[in-house]
């Protein structure tokens, strides 16, 4: 193969360069050049100059069901939007040691029942997979392995495998030798990805890509990777804890905001199919500053628990400190409480936690964080048969959230007996067996809860 002619290009401007320079001669960025492949004019489509393109009338076409396949596990296939898309790419990033080749490697062997697979790996040699999968207990006859890392010798092996389904395991192990950059830097793993996207495009086998964030939190290659793909899931959970949350950022075949749990194990990633269940510790006696808070993540309801501890200050600069939720909206929402429920905490340090390393970015997590740091601020617990959620606005109002009546059916159906719920969100009619109790307003709200 001949080698292609490459430039540097700058990323904020397009300005080419023949060699590589920190700063962009033509913007005057810093560190903004990449090496790209320059593409010979008669690469960019065999359509003569002026011959136009057909244009369809959107009503004339008659899109077909996409056909999905399961992975095996449900969790995985409720993030995909249903199940694996042929010919869809699907990103998977993480810290590394997350579990992303874990959670592959037994998606995999499932799939293989039924299609042809191959799973590429970089980072790791034949031997240590093999010995991950016994761990796991897969079986591994349907299962091809791949170590490869030249993106060419990994299509010409695929060419004449024909999988199915094709896993790459990490995209950041992968070079193409057309460029003369290191495996893992922002055009390597750019271009190797554009080839690895187009192969699956044109053979209509699906492609999951893995792909290690980066210390910066982005996966590496400023987001390159995101735009190209169909789906963007990450894999994500703290190290401390065996709970993995898998969540779909982008997904052209399905909803974001979906979640899967599971637990990692002495044999691999088990599915947490009722979630809820899991993250509540619902041990021994109420204690104050602890509450459940009913949220909802992607169509799935979720009860988690928040705590609160609210402890004297004496340094004069009093500390707030978050986690899983906001640190703005709890500076925020302690200013509602002192300003409309005459609650000061202007003394007082004030630190929240979601249990369980989880993370709510919603606003129906807003009362049962005030729930929470009220009842630790006056040391008194909250009842354990109580589940709180909703919006609380500057003006003091408690306003209501999307999905109120599957959050109450949750928390009904894990045994909870009383309800605080914003009024613009009581049903009609209550078919739940649990108590309901509405309130319009935050001051309200903590009369309520005494
Ligand atoms: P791995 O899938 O290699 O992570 P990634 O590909 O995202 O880097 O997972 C590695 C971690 O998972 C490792 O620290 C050990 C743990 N693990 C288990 O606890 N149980 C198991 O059965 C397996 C295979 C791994
Ligand atoms: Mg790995």
């Amino acid at each position: 193969m001949p080698k292609a002619k490459t430039v540097y290009t700058c990323n904020e401007c397009g300005a080419a360069s023949p060699k590589w320079v920190g700063q962009c001669p033509s913007c005057n960025a810093w560190n903004s050049l990449f090496e790209t492949v320059l593409a010979a004019p008669a690469a960019r489509g065999a359509r003569p100059l002026n011959a136009p393109a057909t244009v369809q009338r959107l009503d004339s076409l008659a899109p077909q069901a996409i056909a999905r396949r399961a992975s095996g596990l449900t969790e995985l296939d409720r993030v995909l939007g249903g199940g694996l898309v042929a010919g869809s790419v699907v990103l998977i990033g993480g810290d590394p040691g997350i579990g992303k080749s874990t959670l592959l490697l037994q998606a995999l062997s499932e799939i293989a029942r039924a299609a042809a697979v191959l799973y590429v790996s970089g980072e790791e040699s034949a031997d240590q997979i093999a010995l991950r999968a016994q761990r796991l207990g897969v079986v591994g006859e349907q299962l091809r392995i791949l170590t490869e890392t030249q993106v060419e010798a990994i299509l010409a092996c695929a060419q004449v495998e024909r999988p199915q389904v094709i896993v790459v395991d990490s995209i950041q192990t992968v070079f193409t030798e057309i460029l003369q950059s290191a495996p893992g830097s922002v055009a390597q793993v750019r271009e190797s990805a554009a080839q690895l996207v187009r192969f699956a495009k044109r053979t209509g086998t699906a492609l999951f890509l893995v792909g290690h964030v980066t210390k910066e939190g982005a996966l590496a290659g400023p987001r390159v990777l995101e735009h190209m793909v169909d789906t963007v899931l990450y894999f994500e959970g703290d190290t401390g804890t065996t709970f993995r949350v898998i969540r779909a950022i982008k997904n052209r075949f399905g909803a974001v905001n979906e979640i899967g749990v599971f637990v990692m194990t002495e044999a691999g990633l088990r599915e947490v199919g009722n979630p809820s269940a899991m993250f509540l510790s619902r041990q021994g006696d109420a204690v104050a500053g602890s509450v459940v808070l009913a949220t909802q993540e992607g169509t799935r309801p979720l009860l988690v628990e928040v705590q609160a501890l609210v402890d004297e200050n004496h340094s004069g600069n009093p500390r707030r400190v978050c986690v899983g939720l906001d640190p703005n909206r709890l500076a925020m929402l302690l200013a509602v409480l002192h300003r409309h429920a005459g609650v000061a905490t202007y003394d007082q340090d004030v630190f929240v936690n979601v249990v369980g390393g989880v993370r709510v970015t919603e606003t129906a997590a807003d009362l049962a964080l005030l729930a929470a740091v009220v009842s630790s601020l006056r040391n008194r617990p909250l009842g354990r048969d109580l589940v709180v959620f909703g919006e609380v606005g500057l003006a003091g109002e408690v306003r209501p959230v999307s999905r109120g009546q599957e959050r109450i059916r949750e928390a009904a159906k894990l045994g909870f007996a009383r309800a605080l719920v914003p009024q613009a969100n009581m049903p009609k009619k209550n078919d739940a067996d649990i108590e309901l109790i509405p309130v319009r307003r935050l001051g309200e709200a903590l009369e309520v809860l005494g």
